[in-house]
C-alpha cells in the first residue's frame, strides 16, 4: 500500500531535495508554490463547480478515492485544503494516468521535453505549427515505442495545442482532436506543474476501470469517494463522452450505480455528479439526489450550449 499522503510543506521539501539532486534541471526554483490545480484542460472538468461541490463534501479529513480522475479539479482542491489523509486516483485513460505519474515522479525530465516541444512549435509559422502538431499526433506510442516521459510530454503538448483542449480518442484508442491554432498555447506551465507535482507526492495513481473500485476501496480503507463519470447524454447529439476509445454507455451507468450501492453497503460515503435526466435519477433512487448549476460547453449545436442542471447524488448528509 502506498505511503500516506504527507503534509504540503513536507512534500515541498521532499520534492525540492529531489529536484536539487538532478544535474539536468531546467526547473527554476520557485519562490512560493502556487495553489495546486489541474494541469490539463479537461472536458467536464469540475473547476467552475467547486464552490457548489465543496459544501456537499464530508467535513474534516478523510481517506479519499476519485475513480474518474480527468483533470482532477476536486482532488487538487481537497489537497490544497489539506483535507486528505490518503488519496487513490484512477482513470481508464492510459495517457492521462501516465502523465499524472510522470508529473509526480519525473518532473524535471518532463519539463525538458516540454521545452523542446515549445521551442519547435513557437519557432514556426502557423502552417508549420499545424504540421508539427500532426506529426506529434501521428507518432502514436503503439507504433513508435517511447518512454513514459516522452509519452507524457506528447500528451501535455497535444492537450495544450489541440482544439479546445479536447482529449478525444477514437475506438482504436488514438487521440484524434484537430489542431487548435492558439497564438500562445502555454506549452510549458512550470508553476502549475511544480504545484501539481508536490500535490501528487505520496498519492496512489492507477489506470483502472471504475468496476475495480470496491476492492481498491476496501484494500486502502477509503472513507470518501467522489465520482464524476462521463455525462449520460441528454440527447443523441449532446454530451461528449468519448475520452478513451469508446462511449460510456447506459449499461456502464447502470454498472456504476451498482458499484455505488456496493460502496454504500461497505459503509463508504460517496458523492456522484452526472447529467440531470430521468435515467440517472432512476438509477440512484433511494439516495439523496440534488442539483447544482453547470456550464456545458461541448455540444454539437452552438445554440444549445449554456448553463444546465447537473445531478449530485450522496449516501450521507452533513
Ligand atoms: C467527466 S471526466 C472527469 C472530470 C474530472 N472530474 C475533472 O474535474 O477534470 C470523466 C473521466 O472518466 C474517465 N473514464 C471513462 N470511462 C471510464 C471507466 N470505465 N473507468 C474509469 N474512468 C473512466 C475518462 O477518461 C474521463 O477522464
Amino acid at each position: 500500500m502506498p505511503a500516506a499522503v504527507r503534509s504540503r510543506s513536507n512534500l515541498r521539501s521532499a520534492l525540492d531535495k529531489r529536484l536539487s539532486g538532478a544535474s539536468h534541471l531546467r526547473v527554476v526554483p520557485q519562490p512560493h508554490v502556487a495553489r495546486p490545480a489541474p494541469f490539463l484542460k479537461w472536458v467536464g472538468g469540475k473547476g467552475k463547480l467547486l464552490p457548489s461541490l465543496r459544501p456537499l463534501m464530508p467535513e474534516g479529513k478523510f481517506r479519499y478515492a476519485e475513480p474518474f480522475l480527468g483533470g482532477g479539479a476536486v482532488f487538487f482542491d481537497l489537497r490544497a485544503e489539506d483535507r486528505l489523509e490518503h488519496a487513490l486516483l484512477c482513470d481508464v485513460g492510459r495517457d492521462l494516468v501516465g502523465a499524472c505519474r510522470v508529473v509526480r515522479d519525473q518532473l524535471p525530465d518532463l519539463l525538458t521535453r516540454l521545452h523542446a516541444h515549445e521551442a519547435h512549435y513557437l519557432g514556426e509559422n502557423e502552417e508549420n505549427r499545424a504540421l508539427y502538431f500532426y506529426a506529434v499526433r501521428n507518432r502514436h506510442p503503439a507504433d513508435f515505442p517511447m518512454d513514459d516521459v516522452e509519452r507524457a510530454a506528447r500528451m501535455l503538448f497535444l492537450n495544450r495545442t489541440c482544439f479546445n483542449g479536447l482529449w478525444r480518442e477514437n475506438r482504436a484508442g488514438r487521440f484524434n482532436a484537430p489542431h487548435g491554432r492558439y497564438a500562445n498555447p502555454g506549452i510549458v506551465q512550470s508553476d502549475k506543474l511544480h504545484a501539481a507535482s508536490i500535490a501528487l507526492q505520496g498519492v496512489d495513481i492507477r489506470q483502472a476501470d471504475f468496476r475495480a473500485l470496491p476492492e481498491l476501496v476496501q484494500e486502502q480503507k477509503i472513507e470518501f469517494v467522489y465520482l464524476d463519470p462521463p455525462y449520460h447524454p441528454l440527447s443523441t447529439t449532446s454530451s461528449f463522452n468519448a475520452y478513451s476509445g469508446g462511449q460510456f454507455s447506459g449499461k456502464a451507468q447502470g454498472e456504476l450505480a451498482d458499484v455505488c450501492r456496493r460502496l454504500d453497503r461497505q459503509g463508504v460515503r460517496f458523492l456522484l455528479s452526472n447529467s440531470d435526466c430521468g435515467y440517472v435519477r432512476e438509477l440512484y433512487r433511494g439516495f439523496e439526489v440534488g442539483t447544482i448549476r453547470a456550464a456545458r460547453s461541448i455540444n454539437c449545436k452552438a445554440e444549445s450550449r449554456g448553463d444546465i442542471d447537473e445531478v449530485v447524488v450522496r449516501n450521507y448528509s452533513n
